[in-house]
């Protein structure tokens, strides 16, 4: 049999993904794959409802359908002050993954450098490689995960193509400060670098904290390439819908690079989530209400563990540091808790560049009760703590 291509023996198959289908496989509470199991907002469902009655079953311009590119702009005008032309500066999606994918395809030759921030979202490193492009990992110091401005203005010396930036990021829950992105842009424009923001999370974000938009800093939007998503804003990361955001000339190639990998984003599902997109300001507000109360029930729950972990500022993503409980690594961590707890979450070494086996990342995007059935059964850990000879890694799952 032919060799497969060697580019695909650099990484492995998503993690994440991995441990969603050992989760349902043992029936555990799955706080591995951010994924609410709650309904999107009511307008949105009727929209759905409607739109599969009407003319949108087949494939829409391949950017996207005129009234959804249309709704996103007065949208992403409104979030970030920009004049948004639909016609010239979006390309939609098939979710902010595609939306990476076309943006590095669109940024690198094959042999470029590229910055991506370590931990980071497991994507990145193989829409790198997917796209030719060599990543090179500037590290994000925990507790609060800022990197070193030594060690970012080396690896700009490296020439780079690009840097990505993760704003809110996941799995860290670190909010990029408008200070931290400035210095990012001035590197980018001393190296004549694209800045690629991927920013799913951009209306999760907790208080004090507040989101900045890289494109709308002063001088930032002709080498910004935005990445979005409605996944996680409305609720539906089914329906696979994101963008790209940026300058004439960068969409320009964009869309040839979307147009020949997806032709296009699900037409009736555009549709649909025009009522998404139009929904007021106050949902947004809302949201993050909803998402703040999550995150203090989990944490909550956290606490009383007595395992540390890192308070997100935004996105909903918890790294838990499980080193007190033994395990050789975190993947047999990550399978005992499936296992012996019913609680999955996800090995944190997928995240970071260097051995790290310190973290299980778990997510907090569900009903309050399943984040009370999940919480009730972590707190069988403070036992364990107490008899480390209870736990037994070794039974294979
Ligand atoms: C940082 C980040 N980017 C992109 C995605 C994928 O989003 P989408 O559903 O829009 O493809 C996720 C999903 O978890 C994410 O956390």
């Amino acid at each position: 049999m032919p060799q497969t291509a060697s580019r695909l023996n650099v990484f492995t198959e998503s993690v994440i993904r991995g441990m969603s289908r050992l989760a349902s496989r043992h029936a555990a509470i799955n706080l591995a794959q951010g994924f609410p199991d709650f309904d999107p907002p009511e307008p949105l469902l009727a929209a759905l409802e409607k739109a599969a009655r009407g003319p949108f079953h087949q494939y829409a311009v391949t950017w996207g359908a005129p009234r959804f590119r249309q709704a996103l702009a007065t949208k992403i005008q409104s979030d970030t002050g920009l004049p948004v032309d639909p016609e010239q500066h979006l390309v939609v999606t098939c979710g902010s993954t595609e939306a990476m994918m076309v943006a590095m395809m669109t940024a690198c030759n094959p042999g470029d450098r590229v910055i991506v921030f370590s931990p980071f979202y497991e994507n990145y490193v193989a829409d790198a490689i997917l796209s030719g492009a060599e990543p090179i990992y500037v590290p994000l110091y925990p507790p609060d995960f800022r990197y070193d401005s030594a060690e970012l203005a080396q690896a700009f010396e490296s020439k780079p193509k690009a840097i990505i930036v993760c704003n809110p990021s996941n799995p860290t829950g670190k909010v990029f400060t408008r200070h931290e992105l400035t210095e990012i842009l001035a590197l980018a424009e001393k190296h004549d670098a694209f800045v690629i923001t991927d920013e799913p999370y951009e209306h999760i974000v907790y208080e004090p904290r507040y989101h900045v938009y890289t494109a709308a800093l002063p001088g930032a939007f002709a080498r910004t390439i935005t990445c979005n998503s409605l996944s996680k804003t409305y609720s539906i990361t089914g329906w696979r819908l994101g963008y790209v955001f940026a300058a004439p000339e960068i969409i320009a190639q964009a869309r040839k690079v979307h147009d020949f990998l997806t032709v296009g984003a699900p037409a009736p599902l555009q549709e649909a989530a025009v009522a998404g997109l139009e929904l007021p300001a106050s949902y947004y507000v809302g949201l993050r209400d909803i998402y703040t109360s999550k995150r203090d029930i989990f944490l909550d729950y956290l606490r009383q563990t007595g395992l540390p972990f890192t308070e997100p500022q935004g996105a909903y993503y918890v790294l838990v540091d499980i080193s007190a409980l033994g395990f050789a690594t975190d993947t047999e961590a990550a399978e005992w808790f499936i296992r012996e707890l019913g609680v999955a979450g996800v090995p944190g070494s997928s995240f970071f560049r260097h051995p790290e086996n310190r973290f299980l990342r778990f997510h907090f995007a569900k009903r309050e009760e399943t984040l009370r059935a999940a919480g009730e059964r972590l707190l069988r850990i403070p036992d364990y703590l107490a008899n480390p000879h209870r736990i037994n890694p070794s039974r294979v799952l």
